[in-house]
């Protein structure tokens, strides 16, 4: 089977090119008369970048609480804030400004406002059905690469599962790259959140699931990053926008991931780690998988001088560390790409725990 691989449908890049937002934003007013819905990292709650936007009194702004990432109770709530204030109109566009956890909850919500039931009903490939509301990305951190990818990842605690609704029709319509915006990120979280581009790249050229497009995409956002990472300072302005344009890569490129990915997931979901700091915690226990990765990973972080303080589960149960397996063990797919078939001959419960107990 051959992966008919959709891209995201326009984008446009360089410092200042939020301005350029209203033009776009007018041209969707002008073809639905609903209002446009906006969706902003809480981050910005307490900064000036509301009243920069191309916000009519008629919009919706909605701050998304990314103290912990999307849920599905979480996603469900605020489509029915949107539908709610929609009152059966056809919004205009949807915009997210913020990292991972803000553009997925508005995919998300965009999904759940063309499909009936609940997020929970989507997690998985390929299952939704109608084209969500037109959705634009103007991503404020970079690394995940959700302004380009085809899934919006939600947390199901019910299942104990970390699971995204994987669709085309999940894809932002219009991707907004202004390296401004990310100028204010702590140092800690550009890096734990920038890395994921590098980590998706290489558990994906390191994987037996390949190709030759997703290679070249790879490489060139692994080059990207380390431009960045091993420069003295990866957040000067040159390097915050070669940061966006690996994560853009990266998203694009959405190769399957390896062995960091699905050890990610588990502190995500027992311990409600964020995504990034949890990838690196991840690879910090696996340079017998990924040798050459993980000293390539300790190289940029002694660079600059990003910390990773040890001890994270010393003082969890038996249970947790269970909980800890089974949620990191489900992610069968990703595993079977960096271990083979038979991964969880490698992967045993005491060998993963081990892992755990090393963070
Ligand atoms: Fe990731």
């Amino acid at each position: 089977m051959y992966r008919n691989a959709k891209n995201v449908g326009y984008y446009l890049i360089g410092q200042g090119s939020l301005a350029q937002l209203e033009d776009i934003l007018n041209e969707r007013r002008q073809k639905i008369a609903g209002p446009a819905i906006f969706f902003l990292d809480h981050f910005f709650q307490n900064q000036d970048l509301a009243s920069k936007l191309p916000k009519k009194d008629t919009d919706l702004l909605i701050y998304v609480d990314t103290t912990e990432e999307p849920t599905t109770e979480g996603v469900d709530s605020y489509r029915d804030q949107a539908k709610a204030f929609l009152d059966g109109r056809t919004p205009c566009a949807l915009l997210a400004f913020g990292g991972g956890s803000t553009m997925d909850t508005c995919k998300c919500v965009g999904n759940l406002l063309t499909n009936p039931g609940n997020s929970a009903d989507y997690q998985g490939w390929d299952l939704v059905k109608n084209p969500a509301p037109y959705k634009i990305a103007l991503p404020t951190l970079s690394g995940t690469g959700s302004e380009t990818s085809r899934t919006g990842i939600v947390m199901n605690s019910a299942k104990n599962i970390k699971l995204g609704m994987n669709s085309d029709l999940t894809m932002f319509d219009q991707v907004i790259l202004d390296p401004d915006l990310t100028a204010s990120v702590p140092r800690n979280q550009f890096f734990y959140t920038g890395i994921d581009t590098y980590m998706h790249c290489f558990e994906s050229l390191t994987g037996s699931y390949r190709n030759a497009i997703v290679d070249a995409l790879s490489a060139k956002a692994i080059d990207l990053c380390k431009e960045v990472f091993l420069s003295d300072d990866m957040m000067e302005p040159k390097n915050r926008e070669l940061l966006m344009i690996a994560s853009f890569i990266g998203g694009m490129a959405a190769g399957f991931v390896g062995t960091v990915h699905p050890i990610s997931a588990g502190l995500s979901m027992v311990l409600h780690m964020h995504h990034g700091l949890a990838n690196c915690y991840a690879l910090s226990v696996q340079e017998d998988i990924y040798p050459e990765q993980y000293k390539d990973f300790m190289t940029m972080m002694a660079k600059q001088k990003i910390d990773l303080p040890k001890g994270i589960c010393a003082n969890l149960t038996d249970d947790q560390f269970t909980a800890l397996y089974e949620a990191s063990i489900v992610h069968e797919k990703p595993l079977s790409n960096r271990l083979g078939p038979n991964f969880k001959e490698i992967f045993t419960k005491e060998n993963v725990i081990s892992r755990f107990k090393q963070m």
